[in-house]
């Protein structure tokens, strides 16, 4: 029956309990493979970061920020007193400068930082004793790390392929772009958008375990202690120094192996079409990037449903119809559509009032749902491209059902990474006082409704009530700050 077709969907997509707890179990063992060699998926990179910063930093810097949604070049004046200002332009690029040549696409790099620097006149306290303004770079991607100032990319990830760019270090990349347009701009630091948010996160919070971002990718970074890196090796000066160093756990590439992550068909076929197939297993169940795909494929297979189509009566339009066609955007607003703002316990209970989609019956409907479903309904209209006529009440149900399943299971693995850092650092122990600074950034952690909150109820379960004392808050403008802070740690060892 058309009930047992649904039934089996929210069956393969619900993740149980000690899924979680085994998930955390398994993160914690790659955590360790990764501190303790090269080469590992979860590549668990040192930043050459060895400390957060306390909101006493002062200075102007130049940020460059690739990997997000957009690009960004920003100008960013630390006050000194946990507060900063920032001048920023953002740009496009296209899927042809990410996966055309690697010259091409830092060349754009190059001129839109001039173009920010010919229409924002920098301030007369620009580096007042250099000739060359000092740019910090984060860039979203792996890079392994040798200092503050260079890294090899070892890997693309989130759509992007660029030739001749894996293995060959990134800041040479940008300087050399610089250089071949005579702009006296110098890069002097690299960092990952994680490590960014934790810093950025530090300063105006005055202290932070970790920076995760949330968004078209994910991952975290971390303050791990320098001792347990022994991939660097005994001579390494860093290991000698001790202390602590943030590393950069790219955790989007977690469970590559496949041994543990719950993946469905739906999962199989968006890695299999992806760009990447068998790389960022974790990523792919979590980030924006993917979540609108996998929806999108869910839905399908009821459009195409035998013996008889259970949505939109078998027709796709085109967004159905193409790779990547469903934004994960128009899931979060189907999502905001049904939800309208009411606190998460009123969306549980809500969402029990729902019929069973296979035994769907308008006139049955629970008071207010049918306004509910008519918002949504509205919102499948516009955003999939349909004829008001071709989408019915149930339709919505239904889409609505897959975007919650979809996004319920990503806020709830989001949960199983914070948690493995919570017990890597030692932070998940009963009995503190202290408040767990944890920096996020990313489009979904921001805008997704109740996405934070699905995240929260995992790390209830996987950490009790050290969850009460996990203070998530939004690295603002992460990136730009981030860099900055690096940028000024690079310039005063100069
Ligand atoms: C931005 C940061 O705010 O968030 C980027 O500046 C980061 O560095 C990005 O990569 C992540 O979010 P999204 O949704 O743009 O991928
Ligand atoms: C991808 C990148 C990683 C980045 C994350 C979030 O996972 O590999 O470096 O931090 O996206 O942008």
């Amino acid at each position: 029956s058309p009930q047992t077709v649904f039934d089996d969907i929210q069956y393969q997509m619900t993740l149980e309990k000690e899924t979680l707890t085994e998930l955390v179990k398994t993160f914690l063992k790659e955590f360790k493979i990764g501190l303790e060699n090269y080469n590992h998926p979860m590549a668990m990179i040192p930043s050459f970061v060895t400390g957060v910063p306390d909101g006493t930093e002062t200075g102007v810097f130049l940020a460059l920020d690739l990997g997000g949604t957009n690009l960004r070049v920003c100008e960013v004046t630390l006050n000194g007193d946990k507060t900063f200002d920032l001048r920023q332009q953002k740009y496009k690029v296209s899927d042809t400068l990410k996966t055309g040549e690697a010259t091409v696409l830092f060349d754009y790099l190059a001129a839109s930082v001039d173009a920010f620097l010919t229409s924002h006149a920098p301030p007369a306290n620009f580096n007042p004793k250099h000739d060359v303004v000092h740019l910090g770079l984060t860039f979203s991607f792996p890079v392994e790390q040798t200092a503050l100032d260079s890294g090899k990319i070892l890997t693309w990830t989130k759509g992007f392929s660029a030739k001749n760019a894996v293995g060959h270090d990134v800041v040479k990349l940008l300087q050399d772009a610089f250089d071949r347009k005579h702009m006296h701009v110098k890069c002097v630091a690299l960092v990952n958008d994680t490590v960014g948010a934790l810093l950025s996160r530090s300063y105006t919070a005055g202290g932070c375990i970790l920076g995760s971002i949330f968004g078209t990718g994910t991952n975290g970074a971390y303050v791990e202690d320098v001792t347990n890196i022994s991939k660097l090796g005994p001579n390494h000066p860093a290991i000698a120094k001790g202390g602590k160093m943030v590393v950069n756990t790219e955790w989007g590439a977690f469970n590559n192996s496949r041994s543990h992550l719950p993946f469905t068909p739906f999962d199989n076929a968006l890695d299999r079409m992806s760009i990447n197939p068998r790389f960022q297993a974790f990523e792919k169940f979590i980030s924006g990037m993917y979540l609108g795909e996998i929806t999108r494929l869910i839905l399908l297979s009821l459009i195409d449903a035998a013996p008889r189509a259970l949505l939109f009566k078998g027709k796709a339009p085109k967004a159905l119809n193409s790779q990547w066609g469903v934004d994960t955007s128009v899931m979060s607003d189907i999502e905001s559509a049904w939800q309208g703002g009411e606190k998460t316990e009123t969306v549980i209970e809500l969402d029990k009032t729902l019929p069973k989609l296979g035994e769907f019956e308008v006139d049955k409907l629970p008071e207010g749902v049918k306004e509910r479903l008519e918002r949504v309904r509205r919102v499948v209209v516009e955003k999939l491209h349909f004829e008001d006529s071709e989408v019915e009440l149930v339709d919505a149900a239904i889409v609505r059902w897959a975007c919650h399943l979809v996004a319920r299971r990503a806020g709830l693995l989001s949960g199983v990474a914070v948690a493995a850092v919570l017990i890597q650092t030692g932070k998940a122990k009963l009995g503190g006082e202290e408040k767990i600074g944890v920096g996020v950034d990313g489009s979904l952690i921001q805008f997704y409704p109740n996405f934070e909150g699905t995240m929260r109820e995992s790390l209830r379960h996987l950490v009790g009530e050290v969850e009460k004392r996990v203070d998530i808050g939004l690295a603002k403008d992460g990136s730009g700050v981030g860099a900055a802070l690096c940028a000024l740690q690079a310039v005063k060892q100069m």
